[in-house]
């Protein structure tokens, strides 16, 4: 395994170019950069396809995965998620009382920045905030009832279009370039970057698997794994996961570095639909 993915890391060393990164452009331009990077490698792919992650590039999996999709293994996790949704707190106040614009159909809308606090809120956390608030123990951020809820507040939003906003304020436009950061980085003993992977060398096989696009990365999310989880997971969840794979120790799930890679990765899916929650083999 190791070897393999050495063998990645010598190719990229060696033989590709890397994308830009530290040009001062605008979050507007990196968008159009990105997006036609991915429409021009992946010329068949129609635009809206990928929201299915490998899927939109690979036919062989796609098949089996349609399959999958038919009968959702999800599902339970989206009804448990509703009932969750809706059991009001000690207090008799409700999920839909306390998130934006009550809760329904509003997973595009995730992650936003906020005047108030200068920070980025994702619906993980808003979750929490909600349960706080209300006098309520917070949940654990990468699997369990969080994720149930955020999958039911996705299939609620299936078919809206992400729509993450960067307003005209310095703050927010450095969580942005934290973001961009991010994903660029190298880390870990293998120096990889999220890049290196899903970007120059997406469509490219690592051990027994082929990268997916970083485009659309995020709308299909919560996701639930058949085979290395057998449950439901949360997108920083699957970002601890490729940071391990690298030898990277993964950030906190919601930490600062996880929201700010959420920021920069749903703008970069803005116009894509919501297909959460997933499934992924
Ligand atoms: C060594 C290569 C490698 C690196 C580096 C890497 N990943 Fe991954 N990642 C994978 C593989 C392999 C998968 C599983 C197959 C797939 O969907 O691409 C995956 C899956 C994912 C998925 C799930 C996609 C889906 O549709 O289910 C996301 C999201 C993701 N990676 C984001 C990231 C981000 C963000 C980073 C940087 C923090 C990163 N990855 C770094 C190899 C990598």
């Amino acid at each position: 395994m190791r070897k393999l993915l050495f063998a990645v890391s010598t190719a990229l060393a060696v033989g590709l170019v890397a994308p830009v990164t530290a040009t001062a452009s605008s979050p507007q331009q990196d968008l159009e950069e990105f997006r036609a990077y991915f429409y021009n490698k992946f010329p068949n792919v129609p635009k809206n396809d990928f929201i299915n992650g490998v899927y939109s590039i690979d036919k062989d999996s796609r098949v089996q995965w349609e399959n999958m999709e038919e009968f959702p293994v999800y599902e339970d996790s989206v009804a448990k998620g509703e009932e969750l949704f809706n059991t009001p707190f000690a207090n008799g106040k409700t999920y839909a009382d306390c998130l934006k614009g009550g809760g329904i159909g509003t997973r595009q809308m995730y992650p936003y920045f906020d005047s108030d606090t200068g920070s980025i809120v994702t619906l993980e956390e808003s979750i929490n905030k909600c349960r706080t608030d209300n006098g309520e123990k917070p949940l654990k951020y990468k699997k369990g009832p969080i994720a149930e809820i955020s999958a039911y507040i996705a299939f609620t939003s299936r078919g809206n279009k992400f729509n993450i906003k960067i307003p005209d304020d310095e703050r927010a436009l450095a969580q942005y370039e934290q973001g961009k950061k991010q994903y660029y980085m190298k880390r870990g003993q293998l120096n990889l970057s999220c890049a290196d992977c899903h970007y120059t060398n997406s469509g490219s096989q690592a051990r027994s698997e082929i990268l997916s696009p970083s485009l659309g990365h995020v709308t299909g999310f919560p996701v639930f794994r058949h085979q290395k989880w057998g449950e439901l997971g949360t997108l920083h969840r699957r970002l601890g996961g490729c940071n391990a794979n690298i030898r990277a120790k993964p950030f906190k799930a919601q930490g600062d570095e996880y929201k700010a890679l959420e920021y920069f990765l749903s703008y970069m899916s803005n116009g894509l639909e919501v297909n959460g929650p997933s499934s992924r083999k």
